[in-house]
């Protein structure tokens, strides 16, 4: 399950390995490491090109044995579509097809010269933290609750990066080292959302923190019960919980490793580990994926565990609101009104409505750390998977520099998230007539008012959310959670510390 990667500078022909792979293009054009091994092989590739057995279209591959001149065992060429037009998703998309087909065969260690592609605008740096990233994400499995365990990857160890120079060396160990922090936090965050909400209640979230932080000094971890939480008056948070057998938490872990008088980034994590809707009760169908709602959560402790493996000169608070949203004699009624931590009330139309309801008392926690920014990642709203998809997360913030870096990172790690206006319009379909506010607008623009409601407990605050409802895991035979948004978080927090490039 563990791959070691390096990195190295070299020819291609000369590399003794299990496979070596190479790119090569359409219209049977080779990449530049692939030249050189089909000059030294007395053009075997192009040969087998002529043929026509690989028309080089992305991620098609062609497995090869013996090639003469090499002293490899194999050669993976792989298919790089149009040289033009290859771009990031390409990349990655050829990185992940070699590795999937790699560790189907018997190879222990495979050299890859798919990082010497082009890659408009990015460079070694780049190139390497990304291949790291989707290799790891290749051999992600969960197979805890299976009694029999069998491994996906038999037998790949090793892989070798290639650089294109020997002064590209100190770019690439850094990538590598980047690249495997946030791989880390990206499987722990799919790990923890794929855990079904028997085995992941609050209590296991709060767990998890405490056990991240006896393996990291620099991590200090506090874990307020509900006791702790109604003498802070939470009522809003605790109005989510009070159907469910499972108590709620709110975790919050501080790692210094900035001095101490720099102000912190806040990252406030939803973590409902199981929503029913409450009396609001959801239909059957597909209700097993609401143990994803915990994504947000999982998210702030993946993040915070790759910035812990890369010891970034910062100071990052993860807070995380966690409970369970059940139906039962104690729960929440529609109508029902609540004292939020802020003073401000808030009329429960919507008990399904309860991401907001445990974020907004999050939020005005976060104001004792005295936080530079603070950002809340949240499977918030169905609207947001019917505006965007799954393909960006929705962005809305009160702040626009901070909106702009979150939307950089998010081009940068293609982990992308995309900005809804957060205009005051909207923001008057949360009034109601019987309390400071209703917990939910009418039938338009869910995200955006979902939005809204949480803005009115970030006045203090430089803020932005994140709507993750579309990103945060895929259904359908590939179900299962992606680790999003720990790529863009991470590079928000690398950039921010002006590290990698
Ligand atoms: N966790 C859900 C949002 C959700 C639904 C995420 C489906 C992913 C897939 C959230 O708690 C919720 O139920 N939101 C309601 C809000 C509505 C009642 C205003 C929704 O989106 O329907
Ligand atoms: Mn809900
Ligand atoms: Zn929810």
């Amino acid at each position: 399950m563990t791959m070691e990667f390096t990195i190295k500078s070299g020819n291609p022909e000369k590399q003794r390995c299990a496979c070596l792979i190479l790119g090569v293009f359409e219209n049977k054009r080779l990449s530049a490491a692939a030249r050189a091994v089909d000059e030294s092989s007395g053009k075997f590739l192009g040969n087998i090109l002529r043929k026509g057995d690989l028309n080089g279209k992305i991620g098609d591959t062609l497995m090869l044995h013996n090639v003469p001149g090499t002293v490899a065992d194999r050669v993976l060429l792989v298919g790089c579509g149009r040289e033009r037009d290859l771009n990031e998703a390409g990349y990655r998309k050829i990185i992940t097809r070699t590795i999937e087909v790699v560790r189907n065969t018997g190879a222990a260690d495979a050299v890859s010269f798919i990082p010497d592609l082009n890659i408009k605008g990015r460079d070694v740096y780049w190139k390497i933290k990304q291949a790291v990233e989707s290799s790891h994400s290749v051999l992600y499995e969960f197979n805890e609750f299976k009694s029999s365990k069998k491994k996906q990857s038999k037998s790949l160890k090793k892989l070798t990066l290639s650089v294109p120079t020997r002064k590209d060396l100190p770019a690439g160990e850094l990538a590598i080292r980047h690249g495997e922090a946030v791989a880390h936090g990206v499987e722990y965050c799919r790990s923890l959302g794929d855990r079904p909400g028997n085995a992941c209640t609050p209590r296991y979230l709060a767990e998890q923190a405490q056990q991240l932080g006896r393996k990291y000094k620099a991590l200090k971890v506090k874990v307020l019960d509900e006791v702790a939480m109604e003498e802070l008056g939470m009522g809003s948070l605790l109005s989510v919980a009070q159907g469910s057998e499972e108590p709620p938490r709110l975790i919050c872990m501080e790692y210094t490793g900035g001095r101490k008088t720099d102000k912190p980034v806040v990252l406030i994590g939803k973590g409902i580990t199981f929503d029913t809707g409450g009396i609001s009760i959801k239909p059957a169908q597909q209700l097993d994926e609401m143990k994803y709602d915990m994504c947000g959560a999982a998210s702030v402790l993946g993040t915070m565990r790759a910035v812990l493996e890369m010891e970034l000169p910062m100071n990052l608070v993860g807070v995380i609101a966690a409970a369970e949203n059940m139906p039962s004699g104690s729960a929440t009624k529609p109508g029902d009104i609540f004292t939020s931590l802020s003073g401000q009330t808030i009329e429960v139309l919507n008990t399904d409505a309860e991401g907001r309801l445990v974020l907004c008392d999050a939020l005005t926690y976060s104001e004792r750390f005295e936080p530079d920014i603070v950002i809340d990642i949240a499977t918030l709203t169905g609207a947001c998977v019917v505006a965007l998809g799954k393909h960006a997360s929705g962005l809305l913030s009160n702040h626009n520099p901070l909106a702009r870096d979150l939307l950089n990172a998010g081009e940068t790690s293609g982990d992308r998230a995309w900005q809804l206006p957060l205009w005051e319009e909207y923001d008057k379909a949360l009034n109601s007539p019987f309390a400071d506010m209703a917990n939910i607008g009418g039938r338009d623009a869910g995200t955006i008012t979902a939005a809204c409601f949480l803005s009115r407990f970030a006045k203090k605050l430089r803020w932005a959310h994140l709507d993750i409802a579309g990103t945060a895991w895929n259904t359908g035979n590939n179900k299962g959670a992606t680790g999003r948004p720990v790529p863009l978080l991470t590079q928000y927090l690398l950039d921010r510390n002006g590290e990698g490039n």
